[in-house]
């Protein structure tokens, strides 16, 4: 590979409107916000920060410091919260996930699918969850956070999981200081509706499924869900195909709290309601009509 002359590397920077400034004041939030997730007091080290001149060599040698910090505390800077009622056993047994939550990442054989933020793998030793991980941290702190997506996740679920959708079941939030934020959550062994439909081939036994649902009692199952998840305070805001997986037991779930919001209270947000439920309703009847298209040219 060619190094890049200082010339390209201003002009691709200027490109996606970084510069090498940003690249490590966005190492160093990371850096403080997993410290303080994790309990750590950072007061001193953020008012250095604040002090510090918008100058790329002080910046540097700061991250290098805070690094080394990190580096000597090691896993101690590892917070995991659980979501339910585990016992103190099954929380140790999870802890000890953490491995296979490093190891699972960047895995090929485990990969499920990414997004414009993130990557889902498979664990190695369970086929009960998967992780999601940030790979796109500055794009992500735009909209959200770790914990908060986890938190409407949670919100979530508690409120629909006896509904015909709901969806996958929390599990962990873990909060690493130098390694990123993930959670665990239920494995949907299935697809999205984007990978179905993209991979028809690859998905042929779920579109047999598919062409067995009884597509008005999905839509109504669907408004239903997007009503509930407004019960419990939540606006989704991206209810497309790739966040609606179908599953192998011709169960619909969603996905992907990224990008949600909360409504404070009754009547509140009346437009943005409205919008999830025109999203989610035509995501689904576009995702038929295209099963339908595929389907007639296979006979
Ligand atoms: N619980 C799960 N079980 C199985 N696969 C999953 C699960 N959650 C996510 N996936 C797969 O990973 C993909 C990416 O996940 P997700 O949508 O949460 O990431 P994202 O980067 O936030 O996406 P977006 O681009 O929509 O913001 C999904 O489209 C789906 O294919
Ligand atoms: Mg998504």
């Amino acid at each position: 590979m060619n190094p890049k002359s200082p010339n390209e590397q201003i002009q691709s920077s200027k490109l996606t409107e970084r510069s090498p400034i940003n690249d490590v004041e966005e190492k160093i939030d990371t850096i403080l916000d997993s410290l303080s997730s994790a309990g750590v007091d950072t007061s001193s080290w953020n008012s250095e920060y604040f002090e510090l001149p918008d100058d790329l060599d002080a910046l540097t040698e700061f991250h290098k410091r805070l690094t080394e910090f990190v580096g000597k505390r090691g896993d101690a800077l590892l917070s995991f919260e659980f979501f339910g009622d585990y016992s103190e056993q099954e929380k140790a047994e999870i802890r000890r996930l953490d491995r296979d939550v490093e190891a699972s990442f960047r895995n090929p054989e485990g990969f499920l699918g990414n997004g414009a933020t993130a990557e889902v793998y498979e664990m190695p030793s369970n086929d009960v969850f998967c992780v999601k991980f940030i790979i796109n941290q500055d794009r992500y702190n735009e909209n959200n956070h770790m914990r908060k997506e986890f938190g409407f996740l949670s919100k979530v679920y508690m409120h629909t999981r006896d509904q015909k959708i709901t969806t996958p079941y929390p599990a962990f939030l873990c909060i690493h200081a130098n390694r990123g934020h993930s959670y665990g959550m239920e494995k949907i062994h299935g697809a999205s509706l984007s990978q179905i439909i993209e991979s028809p081939q690859k998905y042929q036994r779920l579109i047999d499924e598919i062409a067995e649902v009884d597509r008005g009692q999905a839509e109504k199952d669907l408004i239903a869900f997007v009503r509930s998840m407004h019960e419990a305070g939540v606006l989704h805001q991206d209810l497309y195909q790739r966040n609606i997986m179908f599953s192998e037991e011709g169960r619909l779930y969603v996905i992907d709290f990224g990008k949600s919001d909360q409504i404070d209270f009754v009547g509140q947000r009346e437009d943005e309601r409205k919008r999830d439920e025109l999203t989610a309703t035509q995501s689904l009847r576009d995702f038929f009509d295209k099963i339908d298209v595929l389907t007639k040219k296979d006979k």
